[in-house]
């Protein structure tokens, strides 16, 4: 590799001179944690997704542990899922002492197949938690539509999806707004708004709200802004367990900041997905569609490789050229968490999930990515596939 060549990261946070501001107002308010920072970012957040109420937590595993928690996903419980997700997804459910159901994901995308979601459910079914896999948003409207069929709350694991957007009655509505009964996001530096760490549920429902707000902080009766703006003495109670799952206003400051440059980050990563589109359209690769009712904000960029293509070759030979990948989406029921018996029940063949993890890669895309950097990708990829027999492109099935 050529040493003067800068390295392509797979991701890279866009944070700048706004966000450090923003921290170092924080730094001198004195105020530092689950404070007005944290307030601000919450009513600021649900304005932009057009929720009623939006809850601020310590990142998206804690939502989603709380958001099972709120529709009563207890032990013996199960909940239907996908296997191809960040295992946090699945983990969320065994922490209620509840049983992950995985079904398969589409042929033609790397979402829950809402075909295979009916016969997965049995009498013990309590949530369907679908995923808005890599920002994409999943078919809310066929899985919201079973949920009510069979009266099952629906939640989003919209960890990937901060400013992803479906049409909805014709109207195109941010993930989060409350279609299904609650959405919990992620703000990993991998995500196309961060905050180091964090995560957000929003919900329509006042009592969901209520309870995300108790739990986060140890089930407190009484929450610190109370207490310290008080003129009179207040003792606080603990009638049921909580958790420490409380952000920082450090983290929600930078938070709002984000949120403020969301449309031109999001903007930005459309025109880079548009770009790969159009100069990857003739290396036999399998490119990411977004459905008509589907507009991404490309938090990653994955491709399916052709047929007989050796994914961590490909990914190796990128990376001698200094350009980072990951590969798909992992498949939770290989690992080895989830070996034993009790750990998952598989509801339908997952060969589509194990083909997705196994043939496709993600590229580099990050807010801030030059039109040189796109090409030294696209550059390496025709090289390589140039030199190498001409395939079949990919078909997950
Ligand atoms: C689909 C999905 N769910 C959940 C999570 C967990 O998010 P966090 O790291 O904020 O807990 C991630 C993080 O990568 C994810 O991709």
């Amino acid at each position: 590799m050529n040493v003067s060549v800068p390295n392509i990261p797979v991701a890279r946070p866009a944070l700048g001179d706004e966000e450090a501001e923003a921290l170092r107002r924080v730094i001198q308010s004195g105020w530092v944690t689950q404070g007005p920072e944290v307030a601000a970012f919450e009513s600021e957040f649900a304005a932009f997704v057009g929720a009623d109420h939006a809850c601020a937590v310590s990142n998206c595993t804690t939502a989603l542990h709380l958001a099972l928690k709120a529709v009563g996903v207890a032990a013996g419980d199960e909940v239907i899922t996908v296997s191809h997700t960040f295992i946090a997804t699945a983990n969320a459910i065994r922490y209620c002492d509840a049983l992950p159901v995985f079904v398969d994901i589409e042929a033609d995308g790397f979402n829950i197949d809402p075909k295979l979601i009916e016969a997965a459910i049995t009498s013990r079914t309590r949530a369907i938690l679908c995923v808005h896999q890599l920002g994409m948003p999943c078919d809310l409207r066929a899985i919201i539509d079973i949920g009510k069929r069979h009266s099952i709350p629906v939640i989003e694991d919209a960890a990937c999806a901060t400013g992803s957007e479906v049409l909805w009655d014709g109207q195109w509505e941010k993930i989060g707004k409350p279609h299904g009964d609650i959405a919990c996001f992620s703000f990993h530096p991998r995500k196309v708004v961060t905050t180091g760490d964090g995560g957000m549920l929003t919900t329509s429902s006042p009592e969901f709200a209520r309870k995300f707000r108790l739990w986060r902080q140890h089930g407190m009766s009484v929450t610190d802004t109370t207490r310290h703006g008080s003129r009179q003495v207040i003792f606080e109670d603990y009638d049921e367990l909580g958790y420490n799952y409380r952000m920082t206003d450090l983290q929600a400051a930078i938070g709002r900041e984000q949120l403020r440059r969301l449309p031109g980050l999001i903007k930005e990563r459309r025109q880079l997905a548009e770009a790969y589109c159009e100069q990857l359209s003739t290396l036999g690769l399998s490119l990411p569609v977004e459905p008509r009712w589907a507009r991404s904000n490309w938090q990653s960029f994955c491709v399916g490789l052709p047929s007989r293509t050796d994914q961590r070759t490909v990914m190796q030979m990128l990376l001698d050229q200094g350009i980072s990948t990951r590969r798909g989406i992992m498949n939770i029921h290989l690992e080895k968490a989830y070996r034993s018996q009790n750990s998952h029940r598989t509801a339908t063949r997952l060969s589509r999930s194990v083909s997705a993890q196994e043939k496709t890669i993600i590229l580099p895309l990050f807010a801030g990515m030059t039109d040189v950097e796109l090409s030294r990708v696209v550059d390496a990829l025709r090289q390589y596939f140039a030199m190498t027999v001409a395939d079949d492109p990919l078909v997950i099935s």
